[in-house]
């Protein structure tokens, strides 16, 4: 399956939440199309720093505003846009209990609001959604049609439940206002650009090991994790930007390793002697295991995981080596 690129040049693409890790990946690889690109950002979790290397770039413009409040009066979403990226929502563990109502409002009023926007555009709507949309799974790995083991009110609740109902609100967009959509179900993604005191194990043990301290993991570390690098996740977003597809899409890697063997790779790939230790405190509802079931983005999208753990954290450490 080869996907044509359906967004370039001359087309105007809105990404919300493009001054954060994911979104300002898919920032710099949409500029590189050739596309024109407005970043709505209210800088919640993210940063300037992750888009101000395109300052100067005429294609490029940043919108300071919450997309849970209609979007404000500026010449620069006056003008239709041909695809919405809704990547705006906290993200990380701690956020789930520091940032609980607004990752609702994001996970809901910002998604309606954007749907009513790409459906009076016309516009491709892709929606950011989550492996958590499958909570603790009892099926593994986890296909698209897995409908998932989620607690409607734990901790995480805020955050699976909200991107579950995204995922409806989409769905519905798309069957009764014909809305053209897309929905990719995002596994643990890692890589430059993370805040190093997100609280996700990446950071956290990438940033104990360059100071020297003991890498800490929640738990017994037999849980299970696959990781992603960046610029894979971004390639497979873009896949199924230029698809015609419109439900849910998992992107991700079948490189699943425990937390512990995760903990030991970056102790070794750091080198500074970091031993591993383990705590009791192991987060509520966190997931026993993870890894997608990637059939369908290999048939429907051709896509294809191409860095390794090893390649991936060997750069991750490098940029937080010179923060
Ligand atoms: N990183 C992952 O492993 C992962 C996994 C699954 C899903 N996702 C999804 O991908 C998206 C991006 O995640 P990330 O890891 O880059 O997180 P991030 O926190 O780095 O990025 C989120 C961005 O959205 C902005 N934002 C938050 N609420 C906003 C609002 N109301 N209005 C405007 N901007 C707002 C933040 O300031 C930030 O720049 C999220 O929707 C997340 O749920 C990420």
């Amino acid at each position: 399956m080869t996907i044509v690129p359906r967004f370039g040049a001359g087309h105007r693409v809105l990404v919300t939440g493009g001054a954060g890790f994911v979104g300002s990946h898919l920032v710099d690889s949409l500029l590189a199309r050739g596309t024109n690109v407005v970043v709505v950002d209210n800088f919640l979790t993210g940063s300037k720093d992750n888009v101000a290397h395109l300052a100067d770039d005429r294609r490029f413009t940043l919108v300071e505003a919450d997309v849970s409040e209609p979007l404000p009066a500026h010449p620069a979403l006056a003008h239709r846009f041909d695809a919405i990226l809704h990547f705006a929502s906290p993200a990380s563990p701690t956020d789930f209990t520091k940032l609980p109502m607004e990752i609702l409002r994001s996970g809901s009023l910002a998604t309606m609001l954007l749907l009513d926007r790409a459906a009076a555009d016309g516009a491709r709507f892709l929606m950011a959604s989550t492996s958590e949309a499958y909570g603790d799974p009892q099926v593994h790995p986890q296909p698209e049609t897995y409908r998932g083991n989620v607690s409607s009110t734990g901790i995480r609740s805020v955050y699976d439940e909200a991107k579950r109902f995204s995922e409806a609100a989409t769905m519905a967009y798309h069957r009764y206002r014909g809305v053209d959509t897309a929905i990719v179900r995002i596994f643990n993604t890692y890589g430059e650009r993370m805040r190093p005191d997100d609280g996700r194990a990446i950071p956290n043990f990438v940033n104990q090991a360059l100071r020297g301290e003991p890498i800490t993991v929640h738990g017994t570390g037999t849980q299970t994790r696959s990781i992603t690098y960046v610029g894979d996740l971004v390639r497979g977003i873009l896949l199924l930007l230029d698809s015609p597809e419109t439900g849910p899409v998992n992107c991700g890697t079948e490189y699943e390793m425990t937390v512990r063997e995760l903990a030991e790779s970056i102790a070794r790939l750091v080198g500074g002697g970091s031993t591993v230790t383990f705590t009791d405190e192991r987060g509520a509802d966190d997931p026993e295991k993870r890894r997608p079931d990637l059939t369908l983005a290999r048939t429907l999208l051709g896509y294809e995981p191409e860095v390794p753990p090893e390649v991936g954290l060997r750069r991750t450490i490098e940029y937080f080596r010179t923060r």
